[in-house]
């Protein structure tokens, strides 16, 4: 179980992040949404141990995320993993598929050479990534098929959560459904549990159980993505609602 604590903020002058509490069950899935600016990366770089929180502390499983690299980071990130938003950074355009699939299996992981192979075929077909682009560098991959392989390189080390930071944003529609779907797939399949984080509310409704809205670093609502149709919503989701429907691709619908 994922456990955000009273997380806070500051930077310069700028409250980013103001007393967020929000939990995920084992294998239970939570969207972030909000517009840009809101502090939804800031907030996933913290969940992720990549940044510290002002205040506040982040736990999965009762442990606290480490900032030290001990053997407490090394258990972290064979639990939890993230595909970023920034996806042109997430992999060395120098290696191959197959070499940037293995790093994270050879730092987190005691694997053999044999065994991290096999690992690597079998997280590519979960992904659909056709093997043989295992040999290619990522320049030959197009968006859609880079963005399998940055999900595969998250899922090989088996975590138990897996962060998303609009990892959909810069893909075409039909590309954007099919991540989607892989993603539930996944997190059927393998117990997954998903923070997924998205300016786009009406991608997340079929995907997440649940759905938090984030407005300046405050919580504005947390409500089941089953509710996301009934009325009484707060005005700033309702305006996140309205945007989606009037794109013509109201979330659930
Ligand atoms: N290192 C930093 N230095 C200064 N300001 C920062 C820094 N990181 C984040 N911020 C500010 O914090 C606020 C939240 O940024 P953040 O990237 O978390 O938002 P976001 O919700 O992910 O936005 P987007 O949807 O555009 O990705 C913004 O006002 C941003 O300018
Ligand atoms: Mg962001």
């Amino acid at each position: 179980m994922l456990e955000i604590d009273e997380i806070s903020k500051v930077i310069g002058s700028k409250t980013v992040l103001d007393g967020i509490s929000l939990s995920i069950p084992s294998g239970g899935s939570l969207a972030i949404v909000g517009e840009s600016g809101s502090g939804k990366s800031t907030l996933a770089r913290i969940v992720m141990a990549l940044e510290r929180p002002g205040t506040g502390e982040v736990r999965f499983n009762g442990c606290a995320a480490p900032y030290k690299r001990t053997a407490a980071f090394k258990d972290w990130y064979r639990q939890i993993q993230f595909v970023f938003q920034n996806t042109t950074a997430s992999l060395d355009l120098r290696m191959t598929i197959a070499q940037s699939l293995e790093e994270p299996l050879s730092r987190f992981t005691d694997m053999g050479k044999i065994e991290r192979k096999e690992r690597i075929a079998e997280y590519a077909g979960k992904v659909g990534l056709p093997l043989h682009l295992l040999a290619e560098k990522p320049g030959r991959l197009s968006g859609g098929q880079y963005q399998r392989a940055c999900i595969a390189k998250a899922l090989v080390v088996k975590p138990k959560l897996l962060v998303c930071d609009e990892i959909v944003s810069n893909l075409d529609l039909l590309h954007q459904h099919q991540i989607i779907e892989l993603l539930h797939t996944l997190k059927i399949e393998q117990r997954l549990s998903l923070l997924f984080i998205t300016h786009d509310l009406s991608l997340v409704a079929g995907l997440c159980e649940e759905i938090a809205v984030l407005k300046e670093g405050q919580l504005v609502e947390r409500f089941a993505s089953s509710a996301i149709h009934s009325p009484g919503h707060h005005p700033y989701t309702q305006s996140l609602l309205d945007a989606a429907r009037s794109l013509g691709r109201a979330g659930g619908e």
